[in-house]
């Protein structure tokens, strides 16, 4: 079985609460849940975390390889914006990563319309909601298939 991880940057533990006009109203325990599910139908094992610290989300980037991740979908949320640390990490793992954010950065402030990641992401998903995290997984799905 496959091993995907899913990374959740800060704030995002308060999905379900926060601005739910940006984020819905799933709770990011839901989503993960729903992943998982998922993830067994597909042949995935699907692993989470959510942190709210940058240097921690760096730390579980780097030991992605050696935990046997095959591939990471990440939302490193506000860190997208303004984190060479995540980008750098991501880089040096070398991990296929899909980028993942639940509203359409694109559609709100000028600053949210950069990402520090995208240029070497495997695939970007913005604005559909929750549901995003399963389309990214359905999509790690074929990339793992095909590769
Ligand atoms: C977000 C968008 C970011 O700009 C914001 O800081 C977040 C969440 C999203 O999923 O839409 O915290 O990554």
């Amino acid at each position: 079985m496959h091993k995907v991880i899913v990374i959740q940057g800060p704030n995002l533990n308060l999905l379900g609460e926060r601005e739910q006009h940006h984020y819905g109203t799933a709770t990011l325990e839901q989503i993960h849940s729903a992943l998982r599910e998922e993830g067994k139908k597909l042949g995935l094992e699907v692993h989470d975390v959510q942190s709210n610290h940058e240097g921690e989300l760096v730390d579980v980037i780097q030991s992605s390889r050696n935990r046997g991740f095959q591939a990471i979908i990440i939302n490193p949320a506000a860190y997208t914006h303004t984190s060479v640390a995540i980008r750098d990490a991501l880089a040096a793992v070398g991990l296929p990563y899909f980028e993942v954010h639940i509203s359409n950065i694109h559609s709100r402030e000028e600053f949210r319309k950069k990402s520090l990641v995208s240029d070497g992401a495997s695939g970007i998903i913005a604005g559909f909601g929750p549901y995003g995290y399963t389309l990214a997984l359905m999509g790690v799905h074929r990339f793992i298939q095909n590769s």
